[in-house]
């Protein structure tokens, strides 16, 4: 299928790479030229493992190509929209400036047999927005909403192969069954894989989105709020994590505490869900999510507190060394980042904090020109009278204590992700403290 994506950010740039290696025709297109620039020249402009790989074999194979020229997209039968909704800056609301303009931007090249595809994470109620937009403009095209799930880190892999399709078609039976065909030729290989497809009304893909990402933060949220009880009794989170995980009902994952959860989705999706909710009269309906973000929140000033303690009461002068930037390991994006959070608070309050990450020193260095930044722990450390684990990167995980011990002013290790052995840690000589474990 001959198809064109709008927006060559995190979300279509790995989009179109991916419909591209297995068989489709892909026009990226995006208004801005240097990452267009980028992408033709096989260079990625984040940090995604096996995305490199899955680009430069994309373009060789002459399936996909970037640009910001809209001229030839009447060539191509199905149009995707990938662009971002990030939070307002002035509400809690996701901003639809981009998917607007997207739209608007295919609107004059679009012939009524075409099919708009709708993958951002929106409000819900967009998708018929859209649709009247289109109608506005004289067009009869057909819109689709497919939302996707992809995690950061994995963005290829749940591209290729994800856990389900949605597929949110028009009332219309006529544009219902155009929709149908033009998303399964789209993903053809994954439905002989027999990954389930879950089909529904526009309302109920824009809402399985959210209502996936708020199950999620509620998921992290719960397991923090019981680490603060663990902490005030001496119980140990991780023990309870494993116990309630052993019940298929609750599942293991999402239940690792920490200092939670950050990044561009789950943080700015549950409050756009409540700014919605509000919208249409039902905002008690998800008045529970305004907590999951207040005990999130509170994690990260929980590890501020617990750090002013480990120095004696005062950051002054004190040298704290930050392992991680990023908001999840294997990433180099630093978007509501927990750790960057943390770095910046305690180096507003008077600490010298040094920060390193394997992936994101980049936009530390360019996001918060106060924190210094390091090449690796061992340099970060030096001299430090603390050590802080904010984003659980293997190689924190494999630090040697010993080594490492070596290099400290004061052997104390707060892991705020859980992720290294406390008996290990203690038996080199630390002081190790981590969230919600004795
Ligand atoms: C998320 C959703 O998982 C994905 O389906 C959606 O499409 C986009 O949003 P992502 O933002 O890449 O993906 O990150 P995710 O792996 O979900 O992690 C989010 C945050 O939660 C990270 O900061 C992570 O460190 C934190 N987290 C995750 C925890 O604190 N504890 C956990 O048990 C799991």
């Amino acid at each position: 299928m001959r198809i064109t994506t709008v927006g060559c950010g995190y979300l279509g740039a790995v989009y179109a790479a991916s419909m591209a290696s297995i068989g489709h025709e892909v026009l990226g297109l995006d208004i801005d030229q240097a990452k267009v620039e980028n992408l033709n020249a096989g260079i990625s402009t984040f940090h995604e493992p096996g995305f490199d790989k899955i680009l430069q074999e994309a373009l060789e194979s002459g399936r996909l190509r970037f640009s910001t020229d809209y001229l030839s997209v009447s060539e191509y039968e199905a149009h995707v929209i990938c662009v971002g909704t990030p939070q307002q800056i002035d509400s809690a609301g996701a901003d639809l400036s981009y998917v607007y303009a997207a739209l608007d931007s295919l609107i004059p090249y679009l012939d009524d047999s075409d099919v708009v595809v709708g993958r951002s994470t929106v409000p819900v109620g967009t998708a018929a927005s859209l649709v009247e937009r289109l109608r506005a403009a004289g067009s009869n095209a057909t819109l689709a909403w497919n939302p996707e799930f992809l995690r950061e880190g994995f963005a290829v892999k749940d591209t290729l192969h994800p856990d389900r399709i949605v597929y949110g078609l028009p009332e219309d039976p006529g544009g219902a069954a155009r929709a149908r065909a033009v998303l399964d030729t789209l993903y053809a290989s994954m439905l002989e894989a027999e990954t389930p497809v879950v089909t529904g009304n526009f309302a109920t893909a824009e809402l399985v989105k959210v209502s996936a990402n708020s199950f999620l933060a509620t998921k992290i949220s719960f397991i923090n709020a019981v680490a603060d009880v663990c902490e005030a009794t001496g119980a140990d989170v991780s023990v309870i994590a494993e116990a309630i995980g052993l019940d298929d009902r609750i599942g293991p994952k999402f239940l690792r505490a920490g200092i939670g959860f950050g990044g561009g989705c789950l943080p700015k999706d549950i409050r756009a869900f409540m700014a919605r909710a509000g919208e249409l009269g039902v905002t008690e309906a998800l008045g529970f999510l305004r907590e999951v973000d207040n005990v999130n929140n509170r994690r990260r000033d929980h590890l501020v507190n617990m750090t002013r303690h480990a120095l004696g009461g005062s950051f002054t002068s004190k040298r704290v060394a930050v392992l991680g930037a990023a908001f999840k390991p294997d990433s180099d994006d630093t978007r509501q980042s927990p750790a960057l959070y943390i770095a910046s608070k305690i180096s507003g309050r008077g600490a010298n904090v040094v920060v390193t990450d394997p992936a994101a020193n980049h936009r530390v260095q360019a996001e918060r020109p106060n924190l210094a930044v390091a090449d690796d722990a061992y340099e970060a450390a030096e001299s430090a009278d603390v050590v802080l684990l904010l984003t659980e990167w293997q190689e924190f995980k494999d630090l040697d204590p010993v080594r490492l011990r070596g290099v400290v002013g004061t052997p104390h290790m707060i892991d705020g992700r859980n992720a290294l052995d406390p008996a290990r840690w203690r038996a080199a000589g630390w002081t190790y403290q981590s969230m919600g474990r004795p």
